[in-house]
């Protein structure tokens, strides 16, 4: 990816969300939106899985290693919520996330509030309030997908 294009490319990511649009219209279709939070929520699976081997204590606990995995989940569990803005219902998710949008963003809370205590686990290296947080975060994916995915 050339620079001119990538720099095109923050910018036309960040510029709806300075000017506070819409987020339905961020994407030029639905389907764009779909993918781009699964597509977030592929990673994000993707980097909680990977402490899960240190939790279940398969490999020793390598503290830079955890930190630095838990700060990238940091940021990009950020990113899914605003691909499901209104008109973009479909994919994986439930209706109940487009007419209990309360709801759905007390999901979101609960589990990136759950990232906080994940977070200072892990900057501090300590493997069992890591596992208490670790196991604390996936009960609240798990919530979440019993009640607003397919
Ligand atoms: C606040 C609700 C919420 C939370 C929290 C949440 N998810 Fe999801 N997740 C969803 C919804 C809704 C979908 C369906 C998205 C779609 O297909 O449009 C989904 C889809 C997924 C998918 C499938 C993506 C695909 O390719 O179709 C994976 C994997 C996933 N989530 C993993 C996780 C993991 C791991 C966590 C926690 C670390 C998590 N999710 C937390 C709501 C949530």
């Amino acid at each position: 990816m050339n620079k001119p294009f990538l720099a095109a490319a923050v910018l036309a990511l960040t510029a709806p969300f300075i000017a506070g649009t819409a987020s339905a219209q961020f994407f030029a279709k639905a389907e764009d939106a779909i993918k781009y939070r699964q597509g977030a929520f592929q990673m994000i699976k993707a980097h909680f899985s990977a402490l899960q081997p240190v939790i279940k204590g398969q490999v020793p606990y390598d503290k830079a290693r955890v930190a630095a995995e838990v700060s990238v989940l940091d940021v990009i569990s950020t990113l899914p919520w605003a691909a499901f803005g209104p008109g973009t219902e479909g994919g994986g998710a439930l209706e109940v996330v487009w007419s209990d949008t309360n709801g759905f963003k007390a999901a979101q809370d609960k589990f990136l509030a759950s990232l906080k205590p994940l977070t200072a686990a892990a900057q501090e290296g300590d493997l069992n309030k890591l596992r208490a947080a670790f196991v604390n975060t996936g009960a609240s994916c798990k919530a979440c997908h019993d009640n607003f995915r397919k």
